[in-house]
């Protein structure tokens, strides 16, 4: 026969049970849920965010909070990602740097894009362009080329951090051309935008959200979107085949992740707040509006990003090459114009 004591405890545990959740899952989301994006903010990863973590809130019936966490082209926000609670309110807007060209730039990077992050779903794909502050003394990508070529080691390029998106496709391109730049680092596309509006910097290799509203307004000048066809945000604005340079295609692109060991119903709940998101005819109009692609139906979900972040990490490896995280010359010099595979210069399918 059970002691008093044994019995009450029993009784208390009773009861805790009955008040506990349902299960995991079925309770989830109780409280806000904070996005971490990997970059500063009003840059292109930033924008995406805001708009699909708005759709998503109101889905889920629960606040996203953005935090900007910045510092090491991605990385060290990544790292923040991976060591959070996997109990699904801490989440990730990682993309093509952070969760894939970050792998062989960092020899010692702190997390496997793979074992470590619980893949929610693709967001976005986003076109490439190469760009220059305005009064930048060359009117095409011809030009552009011939004066890069003319005056090595002095023009500045901006980027947004060893492994993020700028810096590695300007990678791609200056290895391309046998570039070699004065890097100038930022933490995020946004504030190196600032700078190329300013004309503080040369040139820079952005994703296409970011890049619109400047070219629009004629604050910064556009060379070439790096995508097959012309954007058609962007008409005007030539492809990199049309000016001159078929083999530089590359395009971008943006996916949430949960740490790893985040519980399967949890992943299901943000997947499918995800999907729902990419599907809502507003969300579309803005993601359209600022020149992103959006996955269709079967390109989103775990599986399909997990696939492609695995090809993705090897489609980088020959651009970046290993132990080149100490400065851009030292990336330069692993990587020679002649092994470029043609795999590195295409476009992800969505
Ligand atoms: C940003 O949001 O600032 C960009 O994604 C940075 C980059 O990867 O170039």
């Amino acid at each position: 026969m059970p002691s008093k004591r044994t019995a009450l405890g029993i009784v208390a545990a009773s009861i805790a049970a009955a008040l506990a959740p349902a299960a995991f899952g079925e309770e989830y989301p109780a409280r806000p849920i904070t996005m971490i994006v990997p970059f500063a903010a009003g840059g292109p990863t930033d924008m995406v965010a805001r708009i699909v973590g708005e759709h998503m809130s109101k889905t889920l019936g629960r606040q996203i909070v953005i935090e900007n966490v910045l510092g090491g082209g991605g990385t060290a926000a990544t790292t923040r990602a991976m060591r959070a609670p996997a109990d699904g309110y801490t989440i990730e807007l990682g993309h093509m740097g952070t969760h894939a060209a970050a792998v062989a730039l960092y020899p010692h990077l702190a997390y496997d894009p793979v074992a470590d992050f619980a893949p929610i779903g693709l967001s976005a794909a986003m076109p490439i362009l190469l760009l220059a502050r305005k009064d930048f003394p060359a009117r095409d990508l011809g030009e552009f080329i011939a004066y890069a070529k003319a005056n090595p080691g002095r023009l500045n390029m901006a980027h947004a951090g060893v492994g993020s998106v700028s810096f590695t496709t300007c990678l791609l391109l200056n290895s391309m051309l046998n570039l070699n730049p004065i890097p100038v680092p930022y933490n995020g596309t946004g504030p190196a935008m600032n700078a190329l509006i300013g004309g503080q910097v040369d040139y820079m290799c952005d994703q296409i959200p970011n890049v619109v509203a400047g070219i629009v307004d004629g604050t910064i000048k556009a060379y070439a979107v790096a995508t097959p066809a012309r954007s058609p945000v962007l008409p005007d604005v030539p492809t990199t085949r049309e000016a001159g340079l078929p083999g530089f295609e590359v395009s971008a692109w943006n996916a949430l992740f949960a740490p790893k060991g985040t519980p399967k119903p949890i992943l299901d709940r943000l997947t499918l707040a995800l999907d729902q998101a990419l599907s809502d005819p507003a969300t579309r109009k803005r993601l359209l509006e600022l020149g992103c692609d959006i996955p269709p139906p079967a390109r989103r979900g775990q599986q399909a990003l997990a696939a492609l972040v695995r090809s993705e990490i090897e489609r980088w490896k020959p651009v970046t090459g290993a132990g080149c995280q100490n400065s851009y010359s030292s990336c330069t010099r692993n990587v020679r114009s002649n092994d470029l595979p043609a795999a590195a210069n295409s476009k992800p399918a969505l």
